[in-house]
C-alpha cells in the first residue's frame, strides 16, 4: 500500500426530501447566491421551485444562469464568473449533474483570479482561492459532487479538459434518489458506465497489498451491476436509485484511491471523443474501456482474472488465466451492450477520420495512463481496436 492523506470535506446529505435543505446550507456560507443549472430538467420536473423557495425561505439573494449544455462549455463558464464579480456573489448552488457542477466549480475558482480561468485547464496557474460551490444532485455519474476536479470543454481548438485542486471539493452535495426518476434511460445508463469506470481505473493498479479498497472496488462495481438494470426496469425504484447515487458519490470521492495509483488512461481517451463530437462521457468510456482492457489486461493477467471471477463471477481456471482475463471483459462489454450503451465508435456514430488528431492531443503532455503508460501510438491503437 501506497502512502496517502485522505481528506474528503463535502458534506453529504443523504435521502428524500433533503433538497428542501439547500438554503439553510447555502445560508452558512453567503448571502448573495448564483443558482446555475442546466438545459431544462430542473424546470420540467418542478425542482426549481423548490430549490428557489428554500433559498428564498432562508433569506439569500438569488441570481440565475441556467443553460449548461452537457459536456459544459468555457464561454458559460466565463459569463458566469462575470456575473459573480458584478452581482458580489459569494456561494454558487450548482443543481444538476456533472455538467452544472463543473461549470459552477470553474466560475467559483475563476472569480478571485485574476487571469482567464482557462489557465487552470492549461496547467499555467494553481488554484489558490476559490468562491464556494453546493451542489444538489440530478444525476449519479461524475461524482463531481465530492471530486475535486472538474472537466471543461474549449470550443476554441476543441479542448475537452479537466484540472484538480482540493479547493473544488463542494462544501455540500444533496442527493436526493427520488430526484433521479425523471432521468432519461440513456442517461442512467451513461451514468452507470461513468461510475463503473471511476472505479476501475482505481482498481487497475500496479500497487500491491491492498485488499481493503480491491475490495470495496469488487462491491462497489457489483451494487452497480445488480441495481443498474434495476432501476432502468422501473425507474421509481427508491432502493435501486439510492445504492447507484450512494454508490456513484463514493466511486469518485478518493475512499477508493486510498493506497493505491489509479489509471485514468481511458478517461483521458474518452475525453478527446466528447470534446470533439459531444457525446456523452459515459458513453464514451462504455465504447474505449472494453478496448482499453483488451489492449492491456496482459500486463496483469491475475488482476484481470480476479475481476473476472469477484466482480463478474465467472469461474476460475488456474490452468488458462488468459481466458479467464478475457472472460471478465466479455462480461463488461456484454453489461454496457444490456443497459444500452454503444460498444464500438461504430455504435456510437463516431467518424474514424480523427483517430490520429485525437490520440496526439491527448498524449500531448507525455504518455498517459499507470497501470499501462500509454505512447500516443498506444492510443491509436486503442482506438482502432474501438471500432
Ligand atoms: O440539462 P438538463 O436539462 O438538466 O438535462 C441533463 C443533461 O441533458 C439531464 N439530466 C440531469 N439530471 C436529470 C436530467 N434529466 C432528467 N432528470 C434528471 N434528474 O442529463 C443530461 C446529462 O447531464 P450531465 O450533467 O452532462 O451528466 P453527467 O453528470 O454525466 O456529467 C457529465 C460531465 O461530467 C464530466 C464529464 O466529462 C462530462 O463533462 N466529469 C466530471 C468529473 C468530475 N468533475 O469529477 C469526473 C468525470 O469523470 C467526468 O469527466
Ligand atoms: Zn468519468
Amino acid at each position: 500500500m501506497e502512502n496517502f492523506t485522505f481528506k474528503n470535506a463535502t458534506k453529504i446529505i443523504f435521502g428524500k426530501d433533503t433538497e428542501n435543505q439547500v438554503g439553510k446550507e447555502a445560508a452558512a456560507y453567503g448571502s448573495r447566491i448564483l443558482l446555475h443549472y442546466g438545459g431544462g430538467s430542473i424546470r420540467k420536473y418542478g425542482l426549481y421551485d423548490k430549490v428557489m423557495r428554500s433559498l428564498k425561505d432562508a433569506g439569500l439573494n438569488v441570481i440565475e444562469l441556467g443553460g449548461v449544455q452537457p459536456n459544459p462549455r468555457l464561454e458559460l463558464a466565463r459569463k458566469g464568473i462575470d456575473i459573480c464579480r458584478k452581482e458580489k456573489v459569494d456561494f454558487i448552488v450548482a443543481v444538476g449533474g456533472g455538467s452544472v457542477i463543473d461549470s459552477a466549480k470553474t466560475i467559483g475558482a475563476g472569480v478571485p483570479y485574476s487571469g482567464d480561468v482557462w489557465d487552470f485547464y492549461a496547467g499555467k496557474a494553481v488554484v489558490e482561492k476559490v468562491i464556494p460551490v453546493g451542489v444538489v444532485l440530478t444525476i449519479p455519474a461524475s461524482g463531481s459532487e465530492s471530486s475535486s476536479s472538474a472537466v471543461i470543454t474549449n470550443k476554441d481548438g476543441l479542448y475537452k479538459k479537466g484540472f484538480i485542486s482540493e479547493m473544488m471539493r463542494p462544501a455540500f452535495a444533496i442527493l436526493n434518489p427520488e430526484i433521479t426518476y425523471t432521468l432519461p434511460a440513456y442517461q442512467t445508463a451513461c451514468g452507470a458506465a461513468d461510475i463503473m469506470a471511476h472505479i476501475m481505473e482505481r482498481y487497475f493498479t500496479t500497487v500491491k497489498n491492498v485488499d481493503l479498497t480491491d475490495g470495496l472496488c469488487e462491491a462497489a462495481l457489483k451494487t452497480i451491476i445488480k441495481n443498474a438494470p434495476a432501476a432502468l426496469k422501473e425507474p421509481e425504484n427508491y432502493a435501486a436509485r439510492a445504492e447507484i447515487m450512494w454508490t456513484g458519490a463514493i466511486a469518485h470521492n478518493d475512499l477508493l484511491s486510498t493506497g493505491r495509483i489509479g489509471d485514468w488512461g481511458s478517461h483521458k481517451i474518452e475525453m478527446e471523443i466528447s470534446g470533439l463530437y459531444d457525446l456523452a462521457h459515459g458513453a464514451g468510456l462504455a465504447v474505449i474501456f472494453p478496448a482499453w482492457m483488451k489492449y492491456v489486461y496482459r500486463q496483469d493477467m491475475e488482476r484481470f482474472a480476479r475481476f473476472a471471477v469477484k466482480v463478474w463471477n465467472r469461474d476460475p481456471d488456474f490452468y488458462d488465466i488468459d481466458k479467464v482475463a478475457l472472460a471478465g471483459i466479455e462480461s463488461l462489454e456484454n453489461f454496457f451492450k444490456q443497459i444500452g450503451l454503444p460498444v464500438t465508435l461504430k455504435e456510437a456514430n463516431i467518424p474514424y477520420d480523427r483517430l490520429e488528431e485525437m490520440a496526439g492531443k491527448c498524449t500531448q503532455r507525455g504518455p498517459i495512463g499507470s497501470f499501462a503508460r500509454l505512447e500516443t501510438d498506444d492510443v491509436l491503437e486503442i482506438l482502432k481496436m474501438a471500432k
